[in-house]
């Protein structure tokens, strides 16, 4: 990838950030829906402070790029990126917490904990990842009700115990138990993979398409997912707090088994390039249209921050 072709694909990955936060904002600001009651003022704010705070907003991009692949509709495109990104957000508050990662910084401002304190930090979390089910679910979805179910279904599989939250516990557990280097990409692929995946293939779901490629979306989102977080560690590595808005230095300090650690950075961007060229020929068969797609998974692995 060209600077020239990096800077297009980052103002592209700009220009969608700001339609999902449009579309973030306006479900954050609502009024109570139907059953509820009253939505706590303090609450809502710790979930705005959460969310509304920046982040590349990768994984948005995703499901509207992979929808417009199959000339999905927009709009509910959009909304299910939106849901996506209520997950990811909650995953940050918690992962940030004093019990897990300790962190006082995230996307460059203070962490939810910080800005508010604990226990509205563990309700924020849990007030988002419900409400991307609400959004998901909701008919404001214009989407068939089958089509609805299926992307609740493999949401809930790719955030839960067997996806972000059991691969959050298996690195916990990786601290104390070193893991082997199967065990590493295992649990990468559950605690950061598992989302990635998700947003790729409810492209696929959202346009209705066919199976195989429903499947061959999911498998680029894994090799895309392996990318993200082998990029993220080593950042940890070799970025700055500044750089990242986050603290860096974190995994070895906890003695946290990364594969970047385990093998160091040249071997690391080795294992990126080829993770690229297998996302890129998982794409091929859509030529032109893929492009865009294509370049995120690049972005995914090249990134600076
Ligand atoms: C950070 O994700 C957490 C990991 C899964 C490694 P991002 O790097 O996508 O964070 P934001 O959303 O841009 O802040
Ligand atoms: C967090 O991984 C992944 C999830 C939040 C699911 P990290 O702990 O490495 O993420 P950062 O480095 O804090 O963003
Ligand atoms: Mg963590
Ligand atoms: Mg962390
Ligand atoms: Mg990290």
């Amino acid at each position: 990838m060209t600077k020239d072709d990096q800077m297009a694909f980052e103002m592209a990955l700009g220009a969608r950030a700001a339609a999902v936060e449009g579309q973030l904002r306006q479900i954050l600001d609502g009024r109570p829906l139907v059953a509820e009651i009253v939505r706590p003022e303090r609450l809502m704010a710790a979930m705005r402070h959460g969310v509304l705070n920046g982040g590349k907003r990768l994984r948005p991009f995703l499901v509207t790029e992979s929808a417009a692949l199959f000339s999905a509709d927009g709009e509910a495109a959009l909304r299910i990126a939106a849901a996506l990104e209520c997950v990811h957000c909650y995953s940050l508050i918690h992962d940030d917490l004093p019990a897990m990662d300790n962190d006082d910084l995230r996307r460059g401002q203070p962490t939810v904990h910080k800005a508010f304190d604990e226990a509205t930090a563990i309700l924020a979390g849990d007030a988002l990842l419900t409400l991307a089910f609400d959004i998901v679910a909701d008919e404001a979805t214009m989407l068939p009700a089958e089509r609805r179910a299926a992307l609740v279904l493999a949401l809930a599989r790719a955030a839960g115990a067997g996806g972000m939250v059991g691969g959050q516990t298996l690195d916990l557990e990786a601290e104390r138990i070193r893991p082997d280097e199967a065990g590493i990409i295992r649990l990468q692929a559950m605690k950061t993979g598992a989302l990635i995946r998700f947003a790729c293939e409810a492209g696929a779901i959202i346009a209705g398409a066919a199976p195989s490629d429903r499947e061959r979306l999911a498998e680029f989102g894994s090799a895309i997912g392996l990318a993200f977080q082998l990029a993220d560690d080593l950042l940890d590595l070799t970025a700055d707090a500044r750089q990242m808005g986050k603290a860096t230095n974190k995994d070895a300090a906890a003695g946290k088994a990364t594969l970047a650690a385990l093998h160091g950075p040249v071997w690391a961007r080795e294992q990126l390039h080829g993770l690229i060229d297998q996302a890129h020929a998982l794409l091929e068969p859509y030529g032109e249209a893929a492009e865009l797609l294509k370049q995120a998974a690049t972005f995914v692995a090249t990134r600076s921050s």
